[in-house]
């Protein structure tokens, strides 16, 4: 499969720069994976970089993956299913874009359209132009990042949008907006699931969790630390990112869960001085 995309297709990598997004962090997370397992499910895609790696590595791998972020499992779905009129429409931003960045990337914020294709092409388009490729919204599910300092962003990666496409299309994977907890109907004994939920803050100023009009709250973070404890029970294998807190490490702290301190780079941080390697943590039951 690997050697049949570099062929013919560029391999599938994320359509969305996302914040907490895996990217540099797969070598650490493949070596962490367990060697065989049945469903792969990802209950908080978000930019997906773990699942596009599975997709490519193990060819015909069955799997399941969701987001309470209903623009962004909406996004999923057009890519796979309507991948030409997103590039057009996509064009047409570019295009006006570049004949006044500021003016039409604020008019395209404010903006509500409805179509399938617009709702989808304005999200990729502020996604790519917006500051720091954040996605960010208000208590009212209003996108409210500013524009971003780009001089020529890369607005329609066509390449890429039509590999994710052709991934998806002929893979095994079913898409849906849902909260996470809906992982526990669906999982089976010796099925595999990675949660990369919205991190626990470490310190009061940095606590970016607005990626639905809902903030992941402590509670939230108690719900998963006993989600998966049921799934362990049901013979799940379960694989969990966070951050390096004590909270996290806490209910974390009893059998059968193995804590590892990883080194990681984040680039959400504004400061770019500050975007240095810390440690985060990868927990797993098997
Ligand atoms: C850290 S990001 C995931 C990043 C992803 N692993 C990547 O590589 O891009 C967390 C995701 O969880 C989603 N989310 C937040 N609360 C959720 C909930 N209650 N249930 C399911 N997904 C949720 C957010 O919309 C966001 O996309």
């Amino acid at each position: 499969m690997k050697q049949q995309y570099n062929q013919i297709l560029a391999s599938p990598k994320p359509f969305v720069k996302w914040a907490g997004g895996k990217r540099q962090l797969i070598p650490i997370l493949n070596e962490n994976l367990p060697e065989s397992f049945g469903t792969y499910f990802e209950p908080f895609l978000g930019g997906g970089a773990l699942l596009f790696h599975m997709l490519i590595e193990r060819s015909g791998q069955k799997c399941s993956i969701s987001d309470l972020n209903s623009d962004l499992v909406l996004a999923y779905t057009t890519v796979r299913d309507r991948v030409e009129s997103l590039i057009s429409s996509l064009k047409n931003h570019e295009k006006n874009y570049q004949k006044d960045s500021k003016l039409y990337y604020y008019s395209i914020r404010e903006s509500n359209p409805r179509s399938q294709i617009e709702k989808t092409s304005r999200l990729i388009f502020l996604n790519r132009t917006c500051f720091n490729g954040l996605y960010r919204v208000n208590s009212k599910g209003k996108f409210n990042v500013p524009l971003g300092k780009y001089s020529n962003p890369n607005i329609v990666n066509e390449d890429n949008l039509r590999s994710v496409s052709r991934v998806l299309q002929s893979s095994k994977t079913s898409i849906q907006c849902c909260d996470f907890e809906a992982v526990l109907r669906d999982a089976k004994k010796g099925d595999l699931v990675y949660f990369d939920p919205p991190y626990q803050p470490v310190s009061n100023t940095a606590n970016f969790t607005s990626y639905t009009n809902k903030d992941f709250t402590y509670d939230d973070l108690g719900r998963l630390a006993d989600l998966c404890t049921d799934l362990d029970l049901k013979g799940c294998k379960v694989l969990l990112s966070n951050s390096n807190s004590k909270e996290v490490a806490d209910m974390f702290s009893s059998k059968p869960w193995k804590i590892n301190k990883i080194r990681a780079n984040r680039s959400i941080n504004s400061n770019s001085q500050k975007r240095t390697g810390h440690f985060e943590l990868l927990i797993r039951n098997y």
